[in-house]
């Protein structure tokens, strides 16, 4: 029945390429949809006792790699691209349209910093490295209209568009949709491992190909830490892996992030999501899986396009249940990028530091990404060095916080944090300008009750509570 329902969608676009485009998605999507109800039948549970945290071959640390600047890999610059994930949209954070649109550093957007980044990265090496957006059709005609501006710039700028697949309902198995148009709720990006088929799809991933390219750098663009490595571009170089996951240590903080595991001798993502209920608090013990994935990784574009056409490139299927705004249940199948790590010769992950990862994801993120943590250099945030501590501070922002626009109205400027350890803000609290905190900073608002941090105040391992108004 799904297979007559998807003939009827296409079937009603009028012949032309949007068909054939759409077509080869509905297939797509038919053949997810197909496994989806094949492990629905004959799933059986990821067997704990195979998973081994990963050989020591299987994660390498990022200072055995030799070090280099961008430009003694000149020559590999010239054979790489970069690309930046940015079919997501801003919603957590409160924002219409595309995240990567958001404000993130002195009135520039993360679009902005990725574009300077890579322009001061060809302007040093001589090389020519294009950028590629994967938007979706949620994101594309903003994206679009915003890198315009880039025309005349010292960086080529391509953009493609990931699939678009249809919600189904999971009592019936048929799409809620009843004609291809894109309504709200009944169509969705299938996550970011749907990169590798509609890379392949738009006819770009050949392109790179004929161009000379080799290697391509995938990141989330709102992970602002995710520059171009000359160390780990020249490590691909040497070792041929195909595919380089940037790994990082865990914190308390990222318990619920992927980490590469060794299974059943084969190295493999692991996600809470398919962690037997039972090992779920083993799998979140930093202790035995110490690394998570960045989601910054390196990948050859041949493989891709091997796999790809091998219809052997299985990832792990997300099963995403959510309810439409008239409260039918539906299902949304998605796929993840480092999922592909099983399938690439050579895969391993790469222990990079920290600061390779800053994504922002609230605006307890952004807090700290505007501060004077940071300074901003060609589109890279570099951590302040009159920071003593390398370390950032632990910021809790509460929901009076939680959309941007309330965000920036309730500070009138990032205040100064260079010596802050910790700060919590709860309820409805007000910062003037220049504010500095330091140590550790807990500000109370109870309900009903309003605080104001007054012009120029200096907190220093300080608790303010109650109702204060300027
Ligand atoms: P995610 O939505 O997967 O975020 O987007 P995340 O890192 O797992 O964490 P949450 O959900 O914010 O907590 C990661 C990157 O992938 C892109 C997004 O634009 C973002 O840059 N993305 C996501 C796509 O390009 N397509 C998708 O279908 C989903």
């Amino acid at each position: 029945a799904m297979r007559v329902d998807l003939d009827g969608l296409v079937n009603r676009v009028s012949d032309g390429p949007e068909k054939d485009i759409f077509a080869k998605e509905m297939e797509d999507f038919y053949r997810l949809f197909t496994r989806y109800l094949h492990e629905k039948k004959h799933s059986k549970p990821l067997n704990w006792e195979k998973v081994r945290g990963p050989k020591p071959e299987d994660v390498i640390a990022y200072s055995d790699l030799e070090q280099k600047d961008l430009k003694g890999v000149a020559p590999l610059l010239n054979k790489l691209a970069v690309l930046k994930l940015n079919g997501g949209l801003g919603t957590t954070m409160g924002c219409v349209g595309p995240k990567s649109v958001i404000e993130v550093r002195d009135g520039q957007t993360f679009l902005d910093l990725t574009v300077q980044q890579v322009e001061h990265l060809n302007h040093i090496s001589g090389a020519d490295v294009p950028l590629i957006l994967m938007n979706s059709f949620n994101t594309n005609e903003d994206t679009r209209k915003i890198v315009q501006k880039y025309n005349a710039h010292n960086v080529s700028i391509f953009t493609f568009n990931q699939s678009r697949y249809p919600r189904f309902k999971s009592d019936s198995n048929l799409p809620v949709a009843q004609s291809p148009e894109n309504k709200p709720g009944l169509w969705y990006p299938p996550g970011h491992g749907d990169l590798y088929e509609s890379f392949a799809n738009s006819g770009l991933l050949d392109q790179l190909i004929e161009d000379g390219k080799e290697w391509v750098f995938v990141s989330n663009v709102d992970n602002l830490g995710a520059t171009v490595d000359p160390a780990i571009l020249q490590h691909m170089a040497d070792t041929g892996a195909e595919f380089v996951m940037e790994v990082t240590d865990k914190t308390k903080s990222d318990i619920k992030g992927g980490t590469i595991v060794d299974y059943d001798g084969q190295v493999r993502l692991l996600e809470i999501a398919q962690v037997p209920k039972a090992h779920v608090d083993d799998f979140k013990r930093v202790k035995k899986f110490k690394i998570f994935n960045t989601n910054n990784i390196w990948i050859s574009i041949k493989a891709i396009k091997r796999l790809v056409a091998s219809q052997k490139f299985d990832l792990d299927l997300i099963v995403n249940h959510k309810t439409t705004d008239d409260g039918t249940p539906v299902i949304q199948l998605e796929t993840a990028v480092g999922a592909a790590i099983k399938h690439f010769n050579g895969a391993h992950g790469v222990n990079v530091p920290r600061s390779r990862f800053l994504p922002v994801k609230s605006t307890s993120d952004l807090f700290l990404v505007t501060s004077d943590l940071y300074l901003l250099e060609n589109g890279q945030l570099r951590m302040n060095p009159k920071r003593t501590f390398r370390t950032v501070p632990v910021v809790k922002l509460g929901d009076h916080f939680k959309k941007v626009n309330d965000y920036l109205a309730r500070f009138k400027t990032p205040p100064q944090i260079l010596e802050l350890d910790h700060l919590t803000v709860t309820g409805d609290v007000c910062f003037s300008s220049d504010v500095t905190l330091e140590g550790t900073v807990i500000i109370v608002a109870n309900h009903g009750a309003h605080i104001d941090i007054p012009r120029g105040a200096i907190l220093n391992d300080k608790v303010v509570s109650g109702d204060l108004r300027l």
